[in-house]
């Protein structure tokens, strides 16, 4: 038995996988965000150790049996964050999140060094690691003075399962220190980010191991043997080996709290210029290009959290036909933008309201708006040279069929929905540990879904959603005119 755990931005799951990669239970423990200021968002580690605990208790309360076979143990989690630790390996502040915008200006300064792009392969965005750093050492010097270590969120949960400082490649390349061609942190990077080597945990391929359980919790969970845990990898990485997106051209678009439209690649293929992401992926000899927008199903939370319904319920009033753009237009910049405009200052709007808009119309214009953002990346995809064919559609988002059929239609691209499409990183988590425990090839464990719909683009409403996306373009212009000139 393996277990994959995915620390999600929203809670972490846990799953418990066979030998033959068939899930045989799974269980979810949520984990609060905080935003003290806007564009701030921070999570406390203890929360993600005691969403841990609660997840190994209910598995092992559902599937005792099975759990006490466990051999290894693989990790995914939100990418970027900046958990810092002192010299005893104590927590020193609340984690800096992903979707955190406070070190714009700190990520401006680092992206204009030209080696931080030609080293990382990507634009230093505000959200990666090496700007919140930057904005530590500026604004909380004595916080700063105190950090031993630092590591990304999965790998701080990877140090309370091991006692070891241990990252994968997939998740580091999101820091801006890493060689991202090379896979090995980079001096240079370091030394222009005013950080020391020291300071980073060692680096092993996602596929491989990456430490043992401690005794003392082998003890408490009531196991044999030594249980490996793998490299594991950032949730994209690991999605992508959940649904079987390895080889090149092979790829996803994930509607998770952020928006992921990801291709495998088999060689380092960097397009910073575009504000594609390029990092290593969880297995050996191969990178992912990603665009990534950073409110998908986020966007409708927020609707949610302000009209007081919840989100299953307003994405189940949209009608299953569907007849073209929403009346409103929804720009989905809740948290500014990645790609492709990395814009930390942009923000969201709805546009075209009128006396008759109701709630309906609103969730259509979120879901149209997200599309539309989705299609940015898409098209800032191709200009790298990489081109998507039919593409899997996972993450929570994509329980709902409107939705699926306007990104569909949006991106005139069919999407292809795996079974299981929602655990995609906690699967691939799993196969991780599976190829860690047992030296089986990458290749071998992270095979294809299997395909339990494809839904296709709607030719009839190309003409109406291609004038709406010009429209939504010219909207983000102007929006972003208003805001320079504030
Ligand atoms: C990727 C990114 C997000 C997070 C959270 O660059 O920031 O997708 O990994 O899921």
């Amino acid at each position: 038995m393996y277990l994959g755990l995915d620390l999600g931005t929203s809670g972490l799951r846990g799953i418990l996988v066979d030998e033959g990669g068939v899930v045989v239970g799974d269980a979810e423990a949520a984990v609060a965000t905080q935003m003290p200021h806007p564009g701030w968002s921070e999570q406390n580690p203890s929360d993600w150790i005691a969403a841990c605990d609660q997840v190994v208790a209910a598995l092992k309360a559902a599937h005792g049996a099975a759990f006490a076979q466990l051999r290894g143990i693989g990790l995914s989690g939100h990418m970027h964050g900046a958990t810092v630790l002192d010299a005893d390996g104590a927590v020193l502040r609340p984690c800096i999140m992903w979707n955190d915008t406070r070190s714009a200006v700190e990520a401006a300064a680092l992206d204009a060094m030209p080696e931080m792009r030609a080293i990382s392969g990507n634009i230093v965005f505000p959200g990666f690691t090496a700007p919140k750093l930057e904005w530590l050492r500026l604004n909380e010097p004595g916080v700063y003075a105190r950090i031993a270590k630092v590591l990304l969120p999965k790998d701080y949960l990877r140090f309370w399962l091991t006692g070891d400082y241990v990252g994968d490649m997939s998740d580091s390349a999101g820091t801006s220190w890493l060689d991202t061609g090379g896979r090995r942190w980079s001096q240079t990077a370091l030394d222009l980010s005013h950080m020391q080597l020291d300071q980073m945990p060692d680096l092993v391929e996602g596929s491989s191991a990456g430490g043992q359980l401690r005794s003392d919790l082998q003890r408490e969970w009531g196991l044999n043997g030594h249980i490996v845990v793998a490299g594991g990898g950032g949730d994209n990485a690991a999605a992508a080996c959940g649904v079987g997106s390895v080889n090149e051209g092979e790829g996803f678009l994930s509607l998770g709290t952020s928006g992921v439209l990801l291709v495998a690649k088999d060689r380092y293929a960097p397009a910073p210029e575009t504000a594609v992401h390029c990092f290593c992926h969880a297995v050996p000899e191969r990178w992912i290009q990603m665009g990534v927008i950073l409110s998908a199903t986020n966007s409708l939370n927020w609707l949610s959290r302000t009209v007081g319904q919840p989100a299953a319920a307003l994405a189940q009033a949209v009608p299953d036909r569907l007849e073209g753009p929403a009346d409103v237009t929804f720009l989905p910049y809740l948290s500014g933008e990645r790609t492709p405009h990395n814009d930390a200052d942009i923000r969201g709007a709805l546009l075209g309201v009128d006396i008759s808009t109701d709630q309906a119309d609103l969730t259509m214009a979120v879901m149209d708006g997200v599309a539309f953002a989705m299609r940015d990346c898409l098209e800032a995809l191709r200009e790298t040279g990489t081109e998507a064919g039919t593409l899997l559609a996972v993450g929570g988002g994509a329980r709902s069929r409107p939705w699926l059929e306007r990104l569909a239609t949006v991106l005139k691209v069919p999407l292809a929905l795996p079974g299981g499409g929602e655990l995609g990183a906690a699967v691939g988590a799993a196969r991780l540990a599976i190829c860690a425990a047992t030296g089986a090839n990458a290749q071998d464990v992270m095979t294809a879904s299997e395909i339990v719909e494809t839904i296709s683009p709607r030719a009839d409403l190309f003409a109406a959603y291609d004038d709406r996306y010009e429209q939504f373009r010219g909207y983000y212009r102007a929006l972003s005119s208003v805001a320079k000139n504030r």
